[in-house]
């Protein structure tokens, strides 16, 4: 008998599946690039001997693994009519090919439960990226309850080892969990209503022997910004499916006859490159969907944030001083931050309000953004558009805005509420004030913030059903009116720190403030992690005051700066107050950013951690890398061994030459002769000897950075 095989191949890697003609197309490979014409031709589904006192029938994984017809896995819909129609199997298949070779979607229809799938699968050439999306239509003639629906379903290698997926809290984003897998089910969920601080919508998968430079691993992430599952199962073939979805709360699946479910899409990839590999596909496949203002990325501008200089004591005189001082340390970018705005004084009163305090502001904002602009920086401004606090002018007209549930108590979080933006005169609300600010002044920029899980959810003032989904729905399509009325302004996505930093949210902003922490040893962690998915370009990392408001730490302000530079760098301190030795040396380094910000925001990022307490990163391409090595912890050796760099190209011979003189107290102990010409001029090595042997790195304390430019020498 003929099946269809359809193959998807990008420079990389290969996706298989077989699709017969009234079945659910069954999942035969997704893996390292195959040649070619290499896909079996033959109905693979006679070729596994089926087990003893087991079924009839065969069923590997498909591309939608459906409950109560043979299939005993984790199933890719849970879904019922009222109790009825709870098994589902595919009875009839079509592929479309949306783009030839790369892009197609399966429409697939279960004629007895009155279902119809369609199945987007994209594979992108150059980036081995593969967008999976699904969406669901009820075509029967009552209601279907949707309790999950996946938003793709994906093979693993019998062969995966571990998990890696990122928990956290509050200032410290980005907490690496290794799982060993087994035969128990792999499950992480969240439900809070946000992307998340401890649940990170994504994870990568590896597999024996590989490492940061080598060796095959898998990742995916999903493309949302509320509650989210995601499993790791083994499979009975020994295989592992790995599903990601949207968590529904109940009720939240509900379709009417005739509706459809779309599911976020899934960003999957895999590499053989190790998780650097991983990391560059999926840098690439965000650069590719980001929206900048004019098309185009342009430089990364330094910021000055307020928060930490002044909290919410907005004194219009002390913030043009700050601003002054700002502009003669080399700031591009004056961000007004939380304080603001009507009664906004402390953090129980305000949210809602959005125009100028009249006490702080008596004329306005005017005066402000002017005295910004005219010192050449360009003004951004902190909103936190979702949320209300009860003591405002917006609650006191408008209870019934506010996210509750008929009978419960209200439950603040920084004494806060959140508003139900899917109602359309909340959203128009907001747009309005937001509209007014940009449309009154140059505003170039806006932190969007959003401080607060949600909880008593429902729509329709308390009387409704669960709002988690039109929530993120409805702040999406908020985001895409402001942007459309004023394609100018960027947008940073805040949420305490790094509670909402997904590829969805990042359709319509261009910075993530990472984390609330800016502590520089916390950073080095949170920044590594961030990086495994993240583009270095949208990472918001700040020169923060020492020691640390959120840590008590204190480290030097070259440690700070070297840390901060490798993302859109800013400051986050008073800088009114530097003594003129720390206002000249904060200019450096914000100079230095400048000079090398195309090199670290463009081309790839190479990370590792080595033994003896490093973490380095390397930015740019095999013929010009600035590498940054971090010494975190107090060497324990009594010679620093070299640290190998196997992304150089062994043909070639490098300029090695240091950027800065080591960044951080202490600085060298007992400098070598061999430092002493990396500074002066640098050194000339094969890019094999760095490879291989290594980079010989100077005996340096804790805390400190040693940063590199390694340039092919062309004769
Ligand atoms: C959140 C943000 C901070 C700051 C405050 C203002 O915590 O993460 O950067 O903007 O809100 O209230």
């Amino acid at each position: 008998m003929t099946v269809e095989f359809l193959t998807l191949h990008s420079r990389h890697s290969t996706l298989v599946l077989e699709c017969p003609a009234q079945e659910a197309p069954l999942w035969r490979y997704w893996g390292p690039r195959l040649p070619n014409h290499s896909t079996p031709g033959t109905d693979l589904r006679g070729t596994r001997p089926l087990p003893s006192f087991m079924l009839d029938l065969d069923q590997p994984l498909t591309v939608v693994p459906t409950f109560g017809v043979g299939w005993f896995g984790q199933s890719a819909l849970l879904a019922h009519r009222a109790g009825l129609d709870f098994a589902q199997a595919i009875t009839q298949c079509e592929v479309e090919w949306t783009t030839p070779g790369s892009a197609v979607v399966l429409h697939l229809t279960d004629a007895i439960a009155q279902l119809r799938f369609e199945v987007s699968l994209a594979l992108d050439v150059d980036t081995d990226v593969l967008t999976l999306q699904t969406c669901l239509t009820n075509l029967g003639d009552k209601e279907l309850d949707v309790q999950w629906l996946a938003a793709g379903t994906l093979p693993l290698p019998g062969d995966a080892a571990t998990v890696r997926s990122y928990a956290g809290q509050h200032n410290h984003e980005f907490l690496l969990q290794t799982d060993t897998l087994g035969r128990s089910q792999w499950r992480r969920e969240n439900r809070r209503g946000r992307t998340s601080h401890d649940c990170f919508p994504g994870a990568v998968v590896t597999t024996p022997g590989s490492t940061e430079h080598s060796g095959l691993v898998f990742g995916a992430h999903l493309a949302w910004s509320g509650n989210h599952q995601q499993t790791i199962e083994w499979l009975h073939d020994g295989q592992y499916q790995w599903q990601m979805g949207e968590w529904l709360a109940p009720g939240e699946g509900r379709l009417a006859p005739g509706n459809s479910l779309h599911t976020p899409e899934i960003i999957a990839t895999c590499s053989t490159q190790g998780l650097n590999g991983l990391a560059a596909n999926f840098h690439a496949a965000l650069r590719a969907r980001m929206a900048w203002p004019g098309g185009q990325m342009r430089p990364r501008p330094v910021h000055l944030n307020t928060w930490e200089a002044f909290y919410m004591d907005l004194v219009p005189g002390d913030v043009m001083a700050l601003a002054d001082a700002a502009a003669k340390v080399g700031v591009e970018r004056f961000v007004l931050d939380d304080g603001w705005f009507k009664n906004r004084h402390h953090d129980r009163a305000g949210l809602g309000d959005w125009w100028p305090d009249a006490v702080k502001f008596p004329q306005g904002l005017g005066p402000l953004v002017h005295h910004v602009n005219a010192l050449g920086m360009e003004f951004g401004l902190w909103v936190e558009p979702e949320m209300v606090n009860p003591d405002s002018d917006l609650f006191r007209n408008h209870p019934g805005w506010a996210l509750q549930i008929a009978g419960r108590p209200l439950i603040t979080a920084r004494n806060q509420l959140v508003l139900d933006i899917s109602r359309p005169e909340a959203a128009d609300y907001l747009f309005g004030k937001i509209d007014a600010l940009l449309a009154a002044h140059p505003i170039r920029y806006l932190k969007w913030d959003h401080n607060r899980d949600l909880t008593t959810a429902a729509l329709a003032g308390g009387l409704g059903g669960a709002a988690y989904r039109a929530q993120v729905h409805a702040v999406y399509a908020l985001l895409a009116r402001l942007r459309a009325a004023h394609p100018e302004v960027e947008i940073e996505s805040c949420s305490g720190g790094g509670g909402r930093i997904d590829f969805g949210v990042l359709r319509y902003t261009h910075r993530v403030w990472t984390s609330d922490c800016i502590d520089a040893m916390s950073r080095v962690q949170i920044q590594h992690g961030f990086g495994q998915f993240f583009p270095p370009e949208i990472l918001g990392s700040h020169i923060g005051t020492a020691p640390a408001h959120t840590t008590g730490r204190s480290q030097s302000l070259a440690f700070r700066a070297a840390v901060a530079m490798t993302g859109h760098l800013g400051v986050e301190l008073d800088v009114r107050h530097l003594d003129e030795s720390t206002s000249s040396a904060l200019s450096t380094w914000i100079a230095c950013y400048k000079k090398y910000r195309d090199q670290i925001h463009h081309g790839r990022v190479w990370r590792g951690e080595a033994a003896d307490g490093l973490v380095w990163q390397a930015h740019g391409d095999a013929d010009d890398l600035l590498l940054f090595v971090y010494r975190c912890q107090p060497t324990n050796h009594r010679y620093t061994p070299p640290l190998r760099l196997p992304m150089l190209d062994t043909s070639a011979r490098y300029q090695v030459e240091q950027v800065v003189a080591i960044a951080g107290e202490g600085a060298v102990q007992s400098p070598a002769p061999f430092f002493t010409t990396l500074q002066n001029g640098g050194v000339a090595l094969d890019g094999a000897w760095l490879a291989q042997a290594g980079l010989p790195l100077p005996r340096a304390t804790a805390e400190t950075c040693f940063i590199v430019r390694l340039q092919i020498i062309r004769t």
